[in-house]
């Protein structure tokens, strides 16, 4: 018999790539190309940490100005594809139609296999700009609205903004918003960053590799997450409910949503931001309500399993404030981390290995065959 190899159950403490990308510190923190989040967040804009990503430093002034431009340029999607995103099942999932049309999108770019090089990094670049417009595209349609085209001077979150909701947004809006991309943007070897990187370990193409990170992100213990924990603030009618309420999930054995983490052993350092955010955008919009239900949850889940929130927790009441529908939360999500799926991407091009792990095989060895008539 072959010697077993080493499994571990949901590949758990196994290093399954080197990045330069994104660390994420059990200890609670996390850092972009060396940078501690914490230091980022309110000194650069989405578009600074795009250019990061994807080239491991900070743009100077002429380099930020270059990127935004690249980026709202390249914001237009093909008329084509916002026909078929008109036509689009009307009882789908929005990150069902998501897949779909970034699917279309790679239609309209040729390949072939000597240009991954030089022209990658532009195609990186073109899906980062391309997906906050599918998604508002979607939403304005699926809503018999006409579609909006972002305008040249206004910075990556304002036009997402503007062009999901019809209006522009004000700046503590556009901030929040621009804040939520930064801090959804990368998150070392999560669930569908390394899909996107199974994927393009083989050489596949961007598109491709985009489409699996999306399938997985939509998963409900994944980004999927956000849109459940507004499901649960609805349940729940009032602060005196939430200590029955979430006993009653954990003795049933059911997971919080929006609580407990892969690597972070204490607070994840997103949630701490969001919080901050999640709670200005609630007194703003006059829901603190669902703020003050957010704090109860999480000090009784505290209480309950020591466990933390994650991004998906205060994502949920910032999006909310915002005035984006729950099924668009994950969409969303996709928006911002298609940033750290086309770094990861990329960089895993660069290293030209094939990702194929193996497997403990537990099945039998030498099974008598059985005829089909004596079976
Ligand atoms: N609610 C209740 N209990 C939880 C929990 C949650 N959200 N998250 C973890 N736990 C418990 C588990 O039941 C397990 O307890 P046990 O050791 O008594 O069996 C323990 O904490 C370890 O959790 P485990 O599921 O093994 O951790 P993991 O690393 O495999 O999973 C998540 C991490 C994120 C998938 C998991 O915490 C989860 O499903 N969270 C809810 C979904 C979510 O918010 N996802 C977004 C992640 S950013």
């Amino acid at each position: 018999m072959p010697e077993e190899p080493f499994y571990s159950r949901g590949l758990r403490d196994v290093a399954a790539c080197q990045t330069r990308i994104s660390f994420v510190d059990p200890l609670g923190a996390l850092y972009y190309s060396g940078y501690d989040i914490d230091r980022l967040i309110g000194r650069v804009c989405y578009e600074e940490v795009v250019y990061l990503l994807l080239n491991n430093k900070l743009p100077n002034k002429n380099e930020l100005a270059d990127i935004r431009s690249i980026l709202i340029s390249e914001m237009k999607i093909p008329k084509h594809v916002i026909t078929c995103l008109k036509y689009a099942a009307k009882k789908s999932h929005p990150m069902e139609n998501l897949r779909t049309a970034v699917s279309q999108l790679g239609e309209y770019d040729t390949y072939n296999d000597e240009d991954y090089g030089a022209k990658n990094k532009q195609r990186a670049l073109k899906l980062i700009a391309q997906v906050p417009t599918l998604v508002a595209t979607l939403h304005r349609v699926q809503n018999k609205q006409a579609p909006i085209a972002p305008k040249e001077e206004y910075g990556f979150a304002e036009n997402f903004l503007y062009m999901f909701r019809g209006k522009p947004g004000d700046p503590q809006e556009i901030t929040a918003l621009d804040y939520y991309m930064i801090l959804h943007a990368d998150h070392g070897l999560n669930a569908s960053t390394f899909a996107a990187r199974v994927t393009a370990s083989t050489f596949s193409d961007m598109y491709s590799a985009v489409i699996s990170a999306m399938g997985t992100l939509r998963g409900k213990i994944h980004g999927g997450a956000s849109e459940r924990v507004m499901g649960m603030l609805r349940d729940v009618d009032n602060l005196g409910e939430v200590e029955a309420y979430i006993k009653g999930m954990l003795f049933d054995g059911k997971k919080i949503m929006g609580f407990g983490h892969r690597i972070y052993r204490t607070e994840d350092p997103r949630s701490r931001h969001l919080r901050k955010i999640g709670r200005t955008l609630c007194q703003r919009v006059k829901r603190m309500d669902l703020y003050r239900k957010c704090r109860r949850i999480q000090d009784v889940v505290h209480k309950e399993r020591k466990i933390y929130p994650n991004v998906d927790f205060y994502a949920a009441i910032v999006l909310d404030a915002l005035g984006v529908d729950r099924e668009y939360f994950t969409p969303f999500f996709a928006s911002s981390r298609t940033a750290g799926w086309t770094a990861h991407i990329l960089e895993q091009y660069s290293e030209s290995v094939l990702i194929r792990p193996t497997s403990t095989y537990l099945g039998a060895y030498g099974t008598k065959f059985v005829p089909i008539e004596k079976r």
